[in-house]
């Protein structure tokens, strides 16, 4: 088991707010999943490991791929692993296992080998992850993967205005650099290069997902689940500044993505890595 001793002062997980959005949440990941290449397992089960694992909707996904592999859930929130294991874990359709386990993926190395170790919507909240390749890579079977998904959109009008609000002197004291704790990825040929390094064979890119949002402040009602968790953490039970916050970010937001006739158009950027240990 590895140390989850960061858990103290990591931002409180909501997965009802999170799953809200699960459908728009979801795509990516299975873009992701279709640029696996074969696992090296084929006589045995596959052993695969996802890391920041959130409510497990996306790691059950996992097992419609590989219906016999054991698959781990790692993630650093009670509240999410919580969801997960109840909604997850146990034996799946195809014969396999799913599990959830707490770990801090700063910190965590591969226990044992892994075929494939995989990563959604996740990193960015981890700030040295690139240091972790070599390691992640590592604990890999030869012709095993690592492949991952991350936010590229923190200078998007969603994430430059919270980050703004946030350095109101009025919030500035309370809140700090909430609002940008969370900008940690490099682009996709900084993935390439470092991955490529590492002697994977690797392939890197990026894309821009057009999402139509309905129902009102829907902006407002996706980073509740995502982005805002640190400013929610860190405002906590005191109701009037939450509110307070949430009017000013939400008449902010409203100006930056204005309703159209059919929903709210919010373009979120993505950048992908899928890296193959050499045989
Ligand atoms: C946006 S959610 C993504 C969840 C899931 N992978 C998905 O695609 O739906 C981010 C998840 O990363 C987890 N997380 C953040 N920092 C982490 C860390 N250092 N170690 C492990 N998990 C972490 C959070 O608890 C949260 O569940």
């Amino acid at each position: 088991m590895h140390s989850v001793e960061s858990a103290a002062a990591a931002p409180v997980w909501d997965p009802r707010q999170y799953l809200r959005h699960s459908v728009h949440r979801t795509r990516p990941f299975l873009d992701l999943l279709h640029r696996i290449p074969r696992l090296p397992a084929h006589d045995r089960p596959a052993r695969i490991a996802d890391l920041g694992c959130g409510p497990g909707n996306v790691t059950a996904l996992l097992a419609d791929r590989w219906p016999d592999a054991h698959i781990t859930g790692f993630d650093l929130s009670p509240e999410m692993l919580e969801r997960a294991g109840k909604d997850w874990a146990g034996t799946t359709a195809g014969g396999g296992w799913l599990d959830f386990r707490p770990a801090d993926a700063a910190h965590w190395t591969p226990d044992e080998p892994y075929d494939l170790i995989v990563s959604n919507a996740a990193l960015q909240w981890v700030p040295d992850h690139p240091e972790s390749f070599a390691a992640w890579i590592e604990g890999l079977r030869p012709g095993g993967t690592l492949a991952f998904q991350v936010p590229g959109n923190f200078t998007a009008p969603s994430h430059a205005l919270l980050g703004e609000l946030c350095a109101r002197p009025e919030w500035r004291a309370r809140l700090g650099d909430q609002g940008r704790r969370f900008v940690h990825i490099l682009g996709p040929a900084e993935y390439l290069t470092r991955l490529t390094a590492l002697g994977c064979e690797t392939d890197t890119w990026e894309t821009v997902y057009c999402q139509l949002l309905r129902g009102e402040d829907p902006v407002l009602d996706w980073v509740k689940g995502t982005a805002l968790r640190p400013v929610l953490t860190a405002l906590g039970d005191d109701r009037e500044a939450v509110d307070a916050f949430l009017a000013q970010y939400r008449d902010l937001l409203r100006e930056a993505y204005p309703p159209g006739p059919d929903g709210t158009v919010f373009p979120f950027r993505r950048v992908f890595a899928v890296a193959r240990k050499p045989r």
